[in-house]
């Protein structure tokens, strides 16, 4: 299993490694928007990862291109719908809200 906190809410959930985050983050209720059903393609699910880089799936071509077309990227930028929760260490994002997108 892997522990995923969401900020800002601080919601903590536990989820079956090797679920797609995008998923995850959903499925605990939280709002993340996906416009172009998680195909690396809107940028629309961008969040940061402030925790447990060794938790989830390194970052794609797809999603490293796609991010580097983004306004208000930071180091910690990531999409959530090309990550895989990999259960080797907690995780913890912060949605981005209206900055998204
Ligand atoms: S849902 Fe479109 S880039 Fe992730």
């Amino acid at each position: 299993m892997s522990t995923l906190t969401i900020m800002p809410s601080g919601k903590t959930v536990e989820v079956e490694a090797g679920t797609n985050l995008l998923q995850a983050i959903l499925d605990a209720g939280e709002k993340l928007i996906s416009k172009c059903g998680g195909d690396a393609k809107c940028g629309a699910c961008h969040l940061f990862l402030t925790g447990g880089r060794k938790g989830v799936s390194k970052m794609t071509p797809a999603e490293n291109a796609k991010l580097d077309t983004l306004i208000g990227i930071g180091s910690k930028s990531r999409l959530a719908c090309q990550m895989t929760l990999l259960g080797t260490e907690p995780v913890t994002v912060e949605l981005l809200g209206a900055l998204s997108g």
